[in-house]
């Protein structure tokens, strides 16, 4: 395939094209799982797949590799060709993505003092380049660069570097000049895109991120108009509440993108995932990337988005001729009203776009009169029939339930059987004497930033020091504070071997000072400060300089004098001790005697572990982890992710309905107030067993294990709505079937899912109806007419079918 571009859209072998692509991030999921994303997402009305490609998670320690398991890009960007794809390869190698470090190594910032990464830094550049080229051959090898015969229509340098290229001064602009010039020089015989790059250099194909672009326009006339980042949702971080982005509005943002001349459209995410180990970016980003995506954290479908958006795909791309190449003429009706008429060779396409945030705008368009439904964009493929309208969704509601582990439910006890370990912690009094002995101590006269001392292969860091006070002194034998400040991002202070606080950032500020009154005794006394991170700062101008750990100062303060410790020798030590010897993979578990009586509660630095049977069935296995503080879980020793199930978000801004209408940004549309921000943990089924698994926890701040359970998740119900006239699908989206018709009425029924009721008038056999077609069927669909059902004596039109379903 030749793919070229004009100022209209990409070229696929001289043919113009309507893109419509994801974003699905290999290492989000599992390769047990592409396939199945990749189809949904093919049935889902995509032709195209993105992803970013993860430096850090390739290449962990320098020059040393890894594209095994959900790392093999290769195996990844085959499943993407073998659903008949194409794909679309971002591969930075900076990505952002509210990945761990935006996706750099933390070894390539201390591989020498003062580098600064994104810049045309000579070491910098070398591993950006070594490591990009190794990604670019690797592909190549595989013959998948379109040119080669493969589907790889597209690849990206950088990521929205023009965000912040203004804070390099003259170097920002010598840096991207610097990236465009390497990526040409790979010759890789598709075009190179640059995010959020106005202008950039050519021939990069500048492109716009948001949640609009329809306004956008590349600088340069002979450019087309590319839209990378079509954010479907938001991510979330720890404390906050979870953002939704409704169906209405995301295909709202799509169809006027289209209207106004776009081609190629990229969801992020379609398919969120979950960050699973350490690879979350933040700091304090969630596990869960679910991103309130189409399909969500587990692979299911999210009803209606998924399904309202797969119409209109399918519009878009039967047009594509018309749009690529049609003439466009815009006619504005006043109060944001405005159609768009495309033509080409005899046939015509319309847009009517009503942009108005509270008004339904009625019009007369050649003659016959339109209403278009406020902050709405109707389609009508030939100018005449609308056929879709961005507000008027068909598509069912499903909401998905957890439902016990049924493997559970027969002879073994419901409740999981917990054993216990305690995480060795100093022998307080002489923590330095302990530390030294231990392998990977750092002994200095100065307190070292984090990301230094452990190149970040664990989130936790011991700063070890003591204080020998003298025995008469009047200034330090009495209660005086200590104060540790630190860049977070959480922090456990011990003195003497007792826990005298912890803290952690809030609402997304991670630098903090923690200060806590302590009395100290005559001889030496032990300082002994855990610091944790929990996702390393993504993005920003020089984000990678940003310091983590307990930078300091550390001080004693009494009311007539201050210690700086400081510069005190401090030992560190590098990671927990049950994380040192591996106390998570099963088989040195089994090693090691785990406590079965007095399982302790609310006790820090604990580990837990226990085993359970897998659920039948293919279902997706999710975790319900409420009742723990903080820490890691893994299955059968792979690291399903942090947990925080203790960190609630915010009681207040939650609103049962959310109106859609009007610029959507991600603090609008929230749910989930007062509520842990993230509860269920997802396991992949492929890292069960048949034999039974092991599940390990590390506990950080105390908590119960007790209420943790294994469930399964899938749809619980389903609600349909149709007018006279149309057709009504519902599904159980898998191999349950509709049990039961919790609610239908065909008339002029009120309410919305879940709280339906019938209105005036409706048919008397509306039930039966529903309970003919569709009791004990995985799927069915009803026609919605008269004839199906018996009269209702309404006397209005179109009436309505609603319809509350049980899977
Ligand atoms: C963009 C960035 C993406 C992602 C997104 C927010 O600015 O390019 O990588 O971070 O924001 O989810």
């Amino acid at each position: 395939m030749e793919v070229s571009y004009n100022n209209r859209s990409l070229k696929i072998d001289g043919e113009g094209k309507i893109i419509i692509s994801g974003a699905i991030h290999y290492p989000r999921s599992t390769a047990e799982m592409w396939p199945s994303l990749m189809q949904k997402a093919k049935d889902g009305g995509l032709n195209a797949i993105e992803t970013y490609v993860f430096w850090n998670a390739h290449e962990p320690s320098y020059r040393e590799y890894d594209f095994s398991g959900n790392l093999d890009l290769v195996r990844f960007l085959t499943t993407v060709r073998d659903a008949g794809l194409y794909a679309i390869l971002r591969i930075g190698p900076y990505v952002c993505a509210e990945w761990n470090y935006g996706g750099f190594p933390v070894w390539l910032h201390n591989l020498k003092p003062n580098i600064t990464l994104r810049t045309t830094d000579d070491t910098y550049m070398d591993e950006m380049k070594t490591f990009t080229t190794k990604i670019v051959d690797m592909v190549k090898q595989a013959n998948m660069f379109a040119p080669q015969g493969g589907h790889i229509i597209l690849a990206q340098i950088e990521n929205e570097f023009g965000n912040i290229m203004s804070d390099f001064g003259d170097e920002g602009k010598e840096y991207i000049n610097a990236c465009a010039d390497f990526a040409n020089s790979l010759d890789i015989g598709v075009p190179w895109i640059m995010c959020q790059q106005q202008d950039a250099p050519s021939p990069m194909i500048e492109t716009c991120n948001g949640f609009y672009c329809d306004a956008y326009s590349p600088k340069k006339n002979d450019l087309p108009k590319f839209w990378t980042e079509n954010w479907t949702g938001w991510f979330k971080a720890w404390g906050d509440r979870q953002p939704y982005r409704t169906a209405e509005d995301v295909s709202f943002a799509v169809a006027r993108f289209f209207q106004y001349g776009g081609s190629l459209q990229n969801y992020y995410m379609y398919h969120g995932g979950t960050n699973f180990g350490r690879t979350t970016g933040g700091p304090y980003i969630t596990t869960s990337y679910d991103y309130d995506a189409p399909l969500d954290e587990y692979g299911n479908v999210n009803q209606p988005k998924w399904g309202h958006l797969k119409q209109l795909h399918e519009l878009l791309i039967a047009a594509e001729k018309i749009l690529t190449n049609g003439v466009r003429r815009d006619i504005d009706y006043g109060d944001m009203m405005g159609v768009s008429v495309y033509e080409f060779s005899g046939q015509r396409f319309c847009f009517f776009g009503n942009a108005n945030n509270q008004d339904e705008q009625t019009f007369s368009f050649e003659g016959n009169n339109f209403t278009i439904p406020a902050w709405s964009v109707s389609i009508l493929p030939d100018c005449f029939i609308e056929v879709f309208n961005t507000a008027k969704v068909n598509t069912q509601k499903s909401i998905m339930v957890k439902r016990p582990n049924e493997a559970d439910q027969g002879e073994e006890p419901f409740n999981l059987q917990w054993t216990w370990l305690p995480e060795y912690v100093e022998k307080i009094k002489k923590p330095m004497a302990h530390s030294l002995k231990t392998k990977g101590t750092k002994y200095v006269n100065k307190l070292l930033e984090q990301k230094a001392a452990t190149n970040d292969t664990s989130d936790y860091l011991w700063y070890l020091t003591s204080v020998n006070i003298n025995g008469s002194d009047k200034v330090w034998n009495k209660e005086i504070t200590l104060q540790v400040n630190t860049q977070g991002h959480v922090l456990h202070a011990f003195v003497n071997g007792q826990h005298i606080g912890s803290q952690w950032g809030k609402g997304g500020k991670y630098d903090f000072q923690f200060e806590k009154n302590i009395t100290l005794t005559a001889g030496n006394n032990s300082i002994s400060l855990l610091s944790v991170t929990v996702g390393l700062k993504n993005y920003g101008a020089y984000f990678d300089k940003t310091e983590v750990g307990v930078v300091g100062p550390v001080k004693l303060i009494s009311s007539n004098d201050t210690m700086d410790l400081s510069n005190n020798s401090w030992a560190h030590k590098v990671g927990l001790h049950g994380e040192v010897n591996e106390f998570y993979q099963v088989e040195k578990s089994n090693h090691l005697t785990w406590n079965a009586e007095n399982l302790p509660t609310n006790r820090m630095f604990t580990w837990y572990k226990t085993t359970f049977q897998s659920p039948p069935g293919e279902e997706p296995v999710v975790l319900d982890l409420m009742g723990l503080g903080k820490g890691i879980a893994w299955v059968n020793g792979n690291n399903i992710g942090r947990f925080w199930p203790s960190f609630n978000s915010d009681n207040n801004g939650c609103s049962p309905t959310c109106d859609y209408r009007g610029s959507y940004d991600s603090g609008k549309c929230v749910g989930n107030c007062g509520k842990p921000s993230q509860r269920w943990y997802h396991v992949p089924r492929s890292y069960l067993r048949n034999d039974g698994n092991t599940l390990i926890l590390f506990e950080e701040i105390g908590g119960n294990p007790s209420s943790v359970t294994v469930n399964t998740v899938a749809v619980g119900s389903v609600c349909g709505n149709a007018f006279e006239g149309s057709t009504l699908e519902l599904s159980c989206q898998g191999v349950r079937v509709i049990s039961d018709i919790k609610f239908a009425s065909f008339g002029d029924p009120i309410g919305t899912c879940g709280s339906f009721a019938t209105g005036t008038c409706q048919s008397p056999n509306s039930k039966d109806v529903l309970i003919k077609n569709c009791l004990g069927k995985q799927s069915c669909s009803i026609n919605v007419t008269e004839w199906t059902f018996e009269p209702s004596g309404c006397q209005i039109f179109p009436k309505r079918l609603a319809v509350e379903a049980i899977c």
